[in-house]
């Protein structure tokens, strides 16, 4: 395994596995790996010739009060379970080489971007989708691999590699938990051990709504409420938002009569977790 900082020499190693007919696999990732990266890379490995995880955290999809400067590292860490896990090349550019000085251009999602997640974060979709393109560009991977966790990122992806007839295949990956249901991410580690404790409500949440769509509840606002129920034994939590919205534009359904994204944000003190499924 190998560790690339510099683009121009991501982009020749890419250069040369296409020229040598070789697939490439990308997972996109902001480092500090947990189990649910590592379940991407292991699809990616299964499937493609090279594996390349980019860890990158991508200062354009921050706002200027969240969590950039505190958010968790740990290159050594990083690289021992890629490596482990066979990655065959990460990249790990610095913010100087993604954004040099003059840099200007960004690729603007849209609507989709402003909806659940982007309401309290209005610029991040714009920042991610960047930051995509631009991996993709490098990389030039025939696959690309993303988790379920993040939904709304993986439908404004799919919508960009549609509108920008991008030639790549995006997969979505399950969400990975840890054994009492609260979906891994790299941002549990902020969580005090009340908070901890209390978080396990948001997968509470899903399984209620879950459970209410199998017994045959079409009704958004009774699966809402009895999930808000759920929410409201966490005594610490503030919901952001609680959502039942259409998979592809990300608006509100009244009446569950096609496939929808049950998505909700929830803050715990200044840290902001995130946690979704698909009913339909
Ligand atoms: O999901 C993430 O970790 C990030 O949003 C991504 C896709 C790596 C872009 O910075």
């Amino acid at each position: 395994m190998i560790i690339v900082n510099n683009i121009d020499e991501m982009h020749d190693l890419s250069n040369k596995w296409r020229q040598d007919g070789k697939s490439i696999g990308l997972v996109p990732t902001m480092g500090y790996l947990h189990e649910g990266h590592l379940s991407l890379i292991n699809a990616a490995r299964g499937e493609n010739d090279i594996v390349v995880t980019s860890i990158f955290v991508n200062p354009s999809q921050f706002g200027p009060n969240e969590d950039f400067e505190r958010y968790p590292r740990d290159m050594e860490a990083d690289s021992a379970a890629c490596e482990l896990a066979g990655v065959d090349v990460i990249f790990a550019p610095d913010a100087q080489e993604m954004y040099p000085e003059g840099y200007t251009t960004y690729v603007e999602p849209g609507a989709i971007g402003q909806r659940l997640c982007g309401v309290t974060r209005p610029i991040h979709f714009r920042g991610v989708c960047t930051v995509v393109l631009k991996l993709f560009n490098i990389i030039q991977p025939l696959n690309a691999y993303f988790g379920q966790k993040d939904a709304q990122q993986y439908l404004i992806l799919k919508r960009m590699v549609a509108d920008l007839n991008l030639d790549i295949n995006l997969h979505r990956m399950p969400i990975i938990r840890e054994a009492d249901g609260l979906a891994k991410s790299s941002r549990n580690v902020y969580l005090t051990p009340e908070q901890r404790e209390q978080a396990t409500m948001l997968f509470a949440a899903v399984k209620k709504a879950e459970q209410l769509y199998r017994a045959g509840e079409r009704d958004s606002a009774t699966i809402l409420a009895a999930m808000s129920d759920e929410l409201a034994k966490a005594s610490l939590a503030k919901v952001d938002y609680l959502q039942i919205v259409e998979t592809d534009n990300l608006l509100p359904v009244q009446h569950i009569d096609r496939e929808v994204l049950v998505a909700m944000a929830v803050y715990f003190g200044s840290t902001r977790l995130i946690d979704n499924t698909i009913l339909g």
